[in-house]
């Protein structure tokens, strides 16, 4: 699939934002700690969920989906990953441990890197051998035998939110009291922690250190996903990008404080009330620098939709990632389409840009968002490849950009004659 993207002067009404990838995805692996039913509401219908549905049901249980509503039942039963699957999704790494805590035993393929750049799971690896875990690598594969997980001591060299998760998951199931020190704080480990507690678990959390008891047993649980925080920044950028005035419901403004800080300094006019944003977007902004780094500060999964709002700014702006140095494979795309951005030692530099439609191939999910926000700035038709990333993580994205008034389509590729 391809989509095509036609300027649009102005993006103008209001849109529903889905339940959270990154908050659903660790809730669906803590559902392997209980064999009793889970029930998840507000689940978004995405390709990352259906993978993780898909080793789910590898590992014994049996997921219903319908109408985001996910129904897991059934016993864990197996341990072991393939490796298609743990190739598909990073995120497939947080069954470690919940597998590990309840089989004592599990055969993990070993992840890649991937567009973002290098993504060691070594602080998972290294807060798991603390908990007792030992493993051996054989053909491509983490095997892990007889191991009991008990509480530990952790002190993270650095806040991982997928290390965060999967210590607290294994944590939660391990005998005795853990404590993980200088882990991470974002808000889909929040609503991670109220699943697990509304299925028994004792967890406490002061500034960046987590104290978990472990239990025994847990059990099932009713729980709705919060809304997607990315989800909504790309739609509060799509509207300050591309001019308009759009209101962005069903979401959590308090979870968005770096972004709508920094595009108020921008001279974006921007109102929240408690479950959405307003945003009202001047014919000229100003250019704002960005930081990303872990939670409070500005998400790495807004920037590349950061730089293309800043090609519309008057003067010359700047982004560092602190998370993901090398997230900038988009840049040489949206070049393509007439950006003038500079990156040198890591940092990017953004001038105002004029932008005229031509092909350009997303590298990755959130790259795929910020570059069809792009066509919609451009002049004539912008066709973006490679779409199977925006499905990755965005429910409907087309129809809720359309539903802005936004120029934009999906087509299928033909195949070249
Ligand atoms: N890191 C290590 N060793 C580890 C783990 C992480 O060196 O063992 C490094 C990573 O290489 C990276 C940094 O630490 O440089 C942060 O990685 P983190 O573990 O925090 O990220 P993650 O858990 O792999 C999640 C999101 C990402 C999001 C990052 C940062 C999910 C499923 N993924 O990844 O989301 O960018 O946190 O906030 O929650 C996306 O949704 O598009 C996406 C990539």
């Amino acid at each position: 699939m391809l989509a095509v993207c036609r300027r649009t002067e102005k993006l103008v009404g209001s849109v529903d934002i889905s339940g959270s990838k990154n908050a659903a995805l660790p809730v669906l692996s803590a559902c392997l700690l209980t064999d009793d039913k889970c029930v998840i509401r507000n689940m978004p219908d995405l390709e990352d969920v259906r993978i993780m549905f898909a080793l789910l049901r590898k590992m014994g249980k049996t997921v219903k989906f319908e109408n985001n509503r996910a129904e897991v039942t059934g016993q864990l039963r197996h341990g072991a990953l393939p490796e298609k699957l743990v190739r598909k999704l990073r995120a497939s790494v947080l069954v470690m441990g919940p597998v590990l805590a309840r089989l004592k035993e599990g055969s993990f393929a070993l992840p890649g890197g991937c567009a973002l750049g290098e993504r060691p799971i070594d602080i998972h690896l290294l807060g798991l051998k603390a908990m007792g875990a030992a493993y051996s690598i054989l053909r491509g594969r983490m095997i892990f035998k007889r191991n009991v997980l008990k509480g530990a001591h952790i002190k993270f060299s650095f806040p991982s939110v997928g290390a965060t998760e999967n210590l607290l998951l294994a944590a939660a199931a391990a005998s005795g009291r853990t404590v993980i020190e200088n882990a991470s704080v974002e808000p889909e480990i929040a609503d991670l922690c109220l699943f697990l507690k509304a299925m028994g678990a004792d967890i406490t959390r002061t500034g960046s250190v987590y104290t978990v008891k472990g239990k025994a047993r847990l059990g099932g649980a009713d729980f709705a996903v919060m809304p997607d925080r990315i989800e909504a920044g790309t739609f509060i950028l799509a509207a300050a990008s591309v001019g308009g005035s759009a209101r962005v419901d069903s979401a959590n403004p308090s979870h968005l404080g770096a972004l709508l800080s920094k595009l108020r300094a921008a001279g974006v006019k921007i109102s929240q009330k408690e479950n959405s944003v307003t945003v009202n977007s001047p014919k000229k902004i100003k250019p704002v620098n960005i930081v990303t780094g872990p939670y409070p500060a500005f998400p790495t999964d807004l920037q590349p939709l950061w730089a293309v709002c800043m090609m519309r700014a008057s003067g010359r702006s700047q982004i560092r990632d602190k998370i993901f140095p090398a997230r900038f494979m988009y840049v040489d795309e949206l070049k393509r389409l007439g950006a003038s951005m500079v990156l040198k030692n890591a940092v990017l530099r953004i001038n105002t840009s004029r932008l005229s439609g031509t092909n350009i191939y997303a590298c990755d999910l959130r790259a795929a968002a910020a570059m069809i926000i792009a066509g919609l700035m451009a002049e004539g038709e912008t066709r973006v490849y490679e779409l199977k990333h925006l499905f990755r993580g965005y429910e409907n994205f087309f129809g809720k950009l359309r539903k802005l008034g936004a120029n934009v389509s999906m087509e299928r590729i033909r195949e070249e004659k």
